[in-house]
Parts: C-alpha cells; structure tokens; sequence
C-alpha cells in the first residue's frame, strides 16, 4: 500500500516536472542584470526611458504596436506638455467622421494612442514572413525572466551552432529565445540611432535603454505602488511602537 502511494507520488512528480525540463532544454536561462528600477527604493532612470523610446519609436514601432500607450502618458518619461504636442503631430490617425459620414485622417492629439504599424494582424504576418510581432505594452510582465530576458533577448543573436537548420527561410538563431529561431531579424545594430544627449548607440546600450522604457511601458505606476509600499510599513512601525507603549503603561501597575 504505502509502497504504490510513494510509486503514484514519485510518477505524479515525474510528470510534473516534465514541462520545465523540457523549456529548459529549448530556452537558455537570461543573465541577470541590475536595473536602476530594482528594489524597494529603485526608480526609472528617466533620461535611460527617454532614451529608450527613441529606440522604441524609430525601430521598433515599424514592426511593434504598444496599443496601451497614449502620447499624453509620456510625460511619465520626463517630456513637457509641448514636446508632447509636436511628436503626437507627427503621426496622422483615423478620426470618425466628418459630415459626410466618412472617417477622415487627421494628426494625432497628445490624448490619441500610438499609431500601430499594421492596420490588422494578416497585414502584420504578411509583412513578417507569417509571423506576429507582438504588441510591446506589456511584453515585460508578460515573459518569464521580464527586463532581463527582453534585454538578453535583444543581445542575444548569434551564428547557428554547426549542423543546426533554420525551420523556414527568414528566421534568426537566439540564444535565450525559446526554441532559438525566432523570425525577429536583429533589430539592433551599432549606431542605428543618434542619441540628441550624446550617448554613444552601441548595441548595448540601446537594448538596455529599450528595454528600461519597455518595463515603464508595463507598468508605469511602479513608482507610486513602492511610495505607497514604504508609507504603509512606515505607518505599522509606528502603530507597533504606539501600542506597544500603551500596553506598557497599562500593564505597568499588575504584577
Ligand atoms: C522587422 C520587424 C521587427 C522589428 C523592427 C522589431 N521586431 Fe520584435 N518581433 C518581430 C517579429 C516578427 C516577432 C515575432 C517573432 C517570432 O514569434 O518568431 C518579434 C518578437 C519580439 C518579441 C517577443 C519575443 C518572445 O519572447 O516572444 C520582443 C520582446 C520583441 N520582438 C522586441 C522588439 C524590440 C524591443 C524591438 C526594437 C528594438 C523590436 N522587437 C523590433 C519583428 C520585429
């Protein structure tokens, strides 16, 4: 009896532990890195976002939607109402109607979201080799090993192992994706972007940038959630120190 229980519990374990060996196999683990958002007290780096949505616009945004970023919510990032203003006016979006009934194009406003690339997701494939590039609002929450996988991701392109076969015509070797071919071409290369601070566009430097505005992208409250955080254990301090003093002069007389 005891001995089929512990066989059912080792087979159930067995079982259970498959998926994660077998993700293993395919996925290379990602680095971790330090970021300046990490811990209690970590915040966003705003001239690292600021960066980063330059990389953003000028090179991901051709492929990758982010349909939960209005233009307003950059001043999250650092820029003023005006610069605002003037890069939304960049963009022409789709406004309902006019007169007539018809939609009619007009410049984006700071309260219009950032224009995707593709109109629907067959012209996104077509464009891809059949292969969906994802929205990036919140692609950080949304991966096991979040910035530091998006990061490892960028970085992570190399020459296929000997011997080793893409699975169709136009896909990449990378080491921390899972399953390696992804249909991503490296989308960064040595100086792709003119920095207006100076800062030099290594690669590095654009895909640490990138995605420290990816992580912002996903949760941009993060700030205001660990204020919150360290104002409430502030307030059970004092609230233990208080009752503990009222439970000393209380006790004080009964022996
Ligand atoms: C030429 C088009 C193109 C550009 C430019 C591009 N991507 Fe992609 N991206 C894709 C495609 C296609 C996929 C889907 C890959 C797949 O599923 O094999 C993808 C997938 C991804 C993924 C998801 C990977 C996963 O784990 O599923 C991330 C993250 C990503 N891209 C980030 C970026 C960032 C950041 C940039 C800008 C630095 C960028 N991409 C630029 C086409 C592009």
């Amino acid at each position: 009896m005891v001995r089929t229980v512990l066989t059912r519990i080792a087979l159930a374990l067995a079982v259970a532990g498959l998926p994660a060996a077998v993700l293993a196999a395919e996925a290379e683990e990602p680095p971790a890195r330090s970021w300046p958002h990490e811990g209690i007290f970590g915040r966003y780096d705003r001239a690292a976002l600021q960066r980063g949505f330059l990389v953003f616009k000028e090179v991901c945004s051709g492929c990758h939607s982010a349909r939960y970023l209005r233009f307003r919510d950059l001043e999250g990032i650092g820029l003023d109402p005006d610069t605002i203003k003037a890069l939304a006016a960049e963009y022409t979006v789709q406004d309902c109607c006019d007169d007539a009934g018809e939609p009619f194009e007009r410049p984006a406003l700071p309260s219009d979201r950032f224009p995707p690339p593709y109109p629907n997701e067959q012209a996104a494939r077509a464009s891809n080799n059949g292969a969906l590039p994802p929205d990036l609002s919140l692609i950080v929450k949304a991966r096991a090993g979040h910035e530091d996988y998006i990061h490892a991701l960028l970085t992570g392109y190399e020459e296929p192992p000997a011997g080793e076969q893409p699975p169709r015509e136009g896909m990449y070797w990378n080491r921390y994706f899972p399953g390696h071919w992804i249909a991503m071409p490296p989308p960064l290369s040595e100086g792709l972007v003119e920095y207006p601070d100076g800062t030099p566009a290594t690669v590095e430097q654009m895909a640490s940038d990138v995605t420290q505005f990816l992580t912002w992208l996903s949760e941009p409250t993060m700030e205001e959630r660990k204020r919150t955080g360290i104002k409430y254990m502030l307030f059970v301090l004092v609230l233990t120190g208080l009752f503990y003093a009222y439970k000393r002069k209380l006790w004080a007389d009964i022996h």
